[in-house]
C-alpha cells in the first residue's frame, strides 16, 4: 500500500518506536497520522513534529485496555477523516522488576492486557471498518522475546508470543477481505523502555549483551514497518528487526 494520503493510528506514539514511526508516516506523505498513547505530553511532542510535515495530525489521550476508549478512537477517526487505512497496534509495557516469579500479579495483569489483549481488540475493530472499506493493513508491536522464553519476564515474553500469533491467525483476512496483518519483532532497541525494564535505569543484563551487539534505534523499527505497510504480498507473518553486531 502505498502512504501517501492514507490516514493512518499509531499507539504509544508519545515514545520511542511509536513516535518515530508516526513521523516517519508523516514523511511519507501520510494524508493523517492519529497518535494515541496514555502520555498527553509525549504526544504533544509527538505532534508537534508531525505538524511540521505536511500531514494531518489528530491526538488521542487513551489508554489502550479501555474498549470504551479504543471504539471512542475508532469513532472519532472516521467521524474527523472518514477514512483508515494503516493501523499500528505498539502501545505496550514490561513487567520491570522485580523479575519472574516474584512480578507483582497486578503487574501481570497489565502487561497481558496491554501487550496482548489491547492488541486484539483494537485489530477487531481496525478489521470490521476496513472490511467495510475494501481493505487495510495492521501491524502488531511483538518482540524476539515472543519468540525465545525468557524466564526474568515469562509474562511479557508470553504476551508477545499471543501477539505474534494472532497477527498469523490472521493472515487469511487478506484473500478473504484485502486486510493485511503481520508482527513486528523488534530486537533491543534504544528507547525508554529499557530503563522501565530495569525499574528506572538500565537493566543489568543489558551490559554484558553491549559487548555483542549494538542496539537498534527506533527508525529501524519505523523501517520495517514502512516495508510491511508498502509490501502488499507480505500478511500474516512476523517480522524480525535483529540487533546489528557491535562494531559493525
Ligand atoms: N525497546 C525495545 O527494546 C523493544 C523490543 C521489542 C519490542 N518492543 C515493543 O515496542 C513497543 C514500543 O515500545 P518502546 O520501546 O517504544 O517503549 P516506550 O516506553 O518508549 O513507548 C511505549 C509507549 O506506550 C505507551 N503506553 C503504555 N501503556 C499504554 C496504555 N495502556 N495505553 C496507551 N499507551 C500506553 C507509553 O506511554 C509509551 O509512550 C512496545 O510494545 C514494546 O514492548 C520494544
Amino acid at each position: 500500500m502505498e502512504i501517501k494520503n492514507r490516514v493512518a493510528l499509531v499507539t504509544g506514539a508519545a515514545s520511542g518506536i511509536g513516535r518515530a514511526t508516526a513521523i516517519m508516516l508523516a514523511d511519507k506523505g501520510a494524508r493523517a497520522v492519529v497518535i494515541a498513547d496514555l502520555d498527553e505530553t509525549g504526544l504533544a511532542d509527538t505532534a508537534e513534529k508531525i505538524k511540521s510535515r505536511s500531514s494531518e495530525v489528530l491526538s488521542l489521550t487513551l489508554n489502550v485496555t479501555s474498549q470504551p476508549d479504543l471504539e471512542a478512537a475508532y469513532r472519532e477517526i472516521d467521524e474527523t477523516f472518514g477514512q483508515l487505512d494503516i493501523v499500528f497496534n505498539n502501545a505496550g509495557i514490561v513487567s520491570g522488576p522485580p523479575p519472574y516469579p516474584d512480578t507483582h500479579l497486578d503487574r501481570i495483569t497489565r502487561v497481558v492486557e496491554i501487550d496482548l489483549l489491547s492488541v486484539i481488540v483494537s485489530s477487531t475493530l481496525a478489521i470490521r471498518y476496513m472490511r467495510e472499506r475494501g481493505g487495510g493493513v495492521i501491524i502488531n508491536t511483538a518482540s524476539t522475546g515472543g519468540l525465545n522464553p525468557y524466564l526474568a519476564d515469562a509474562p511479557y515474553a508470553a504476551a508477545k508470543a499471543g501477539v505474534i500469533m494472532f497477527s498469523r491467525s490472521c493472515g487469511d483476512l487478506a484473500q478473504q477481505c484485502g486486510i493485511r496483518v503481520n508482527a513486528v519483532c523488534p530486537a533491543v532497541t534504544e528507547t525508554p523502555i529499557l530503563e522501565k525494564t530495569g525499574g528506572g535505569q538500565r537493566p543489568d543484563w543489558l551490559g554484558p549483551i553491549l559487548e555483542n551487539i549494538q542496539l537498534l534505534k527506533p527508525e529501524d523499527i519505523g523501517q520495517r514497518v514502512i516495508e510491511l505497510i508498502e509490501d502488499d504480498t507480505i500478511a500474516g507473518e512476523y517480522s524480525v528487526v535483529a540487533n546489528p553486531p557491535a562494531g559493525s
